[in-house]
C-alpha cells in the first residue's frame, strides 16, 4: 500500500538532532534516565540518545489505556515501571506520540511519586486536536494534524512500525488511543 508520507526520515534525523541540542542537562550535571514508552518509542529513544552527549542507553516501560464498565474509561495501565530506578534523578520520558495526554500524564506522576525529582517529555509528535488532559511537553518534534499516523514505531493493527518515515493511514480513524 502507497501512504501520504508526512513526515521524511531525513526530517526526522535533523528534528532528533535539534530536540537532542536543546534538551539540557540536568542541574546537577548527572545524566537523565531516558525511559522511552514502548513500543511505539523505540525507534524514536534510539535516534535521540545517539544525538544525545554521552549517547545514553534507554530503559523502556509498557502502557495501555483501557476502559469498560468497571473502570474509568481512558484509564492508563503501566508495566515495567518498578524497574526504573529514578530516586533523586532527572528523567527524560520519550514517547512517539501525545494524544489525549493520558499517558504522560499517568508516567510523569507516577515517576515523581517513586522520587525523580524532574521529569522532561520529549515526543516526537503532538496531536493537539485530540488533547483530553493539558500535559506539558518540553520537547515537541512535530505537531500533527488529527490523522491516523503510522511509521517510525506507530502501527495500525500491528503493521508499519518499521516504516523508515511517518505516514498517515488512509483508512483508521484520528485516535490511537481509548
Ligand atoms: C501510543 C503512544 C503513547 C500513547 C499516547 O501508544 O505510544 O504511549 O498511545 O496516547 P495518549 O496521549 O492518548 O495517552 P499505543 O497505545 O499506540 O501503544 P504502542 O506504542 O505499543 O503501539
Amino acid at each position: 500500500m502507497q501512504f501520504e508520507i508526512l513526515i521524511p526520515r531525513a526530517d526526522l534525523e535533523r528534528r532528533a538532532r535539534e530536540l537532542a541540542t536543546a534538551i539540557a542537562p540536568p542541574a546537577d550535571g548527572a545524566p537523565p534516565v531516558v525511559v522511552a514508552v514502548l513500543e511505539g518509542a523505540r525507534p524514536f529513544a534510539d535516534l535521540l540518545c545517539r544525538h544525545l552527549p554521552g549517547r545514553p542507553s534507554w530503559q523502556g516501560i509498557r502502557a495501555s489505556s483501557y476502559g469498560d464498565g468497571t473502570v474509568s474509561r481512558g484509564a492508563v495501565a503501566v508495566q515495567g515501571e518498578e524497574q526504573l530506578e529514578v530516586r533523586g534523578r532527572t528523567v527524560l520520558l520519550v514517547e512517539d506520540i501525545v494524544d489525549t495526554g493520558r499517558t504522560v500524564q499517568r508516567i510523569r506522576e507516577s515517576l515523581f511519586a517513586r522520587g525523580a525529582v524532574a521529569v522532561q517529555v520529549a515526543t516526537l509528535l503532538s496531536k493537539p486536536a485530540r488533547r483530553v488532559v493539558p500535559v506539558v511537553l518540553e520537547h515537541v518534534g512535530f505537531e500533527v494534524p488529527d490523522a491516523f499516523v503510522i511509521g517510525f514505531g506507530m502501527d495500525a493493527a500491528g503493521c508499519y512500525r518499521d516504516l523508515p518515515y511517518v505516514a498517515i493511514h488512509p483508512t483508521e480513524g484520528g485516535s490511537r488511543s481509548a
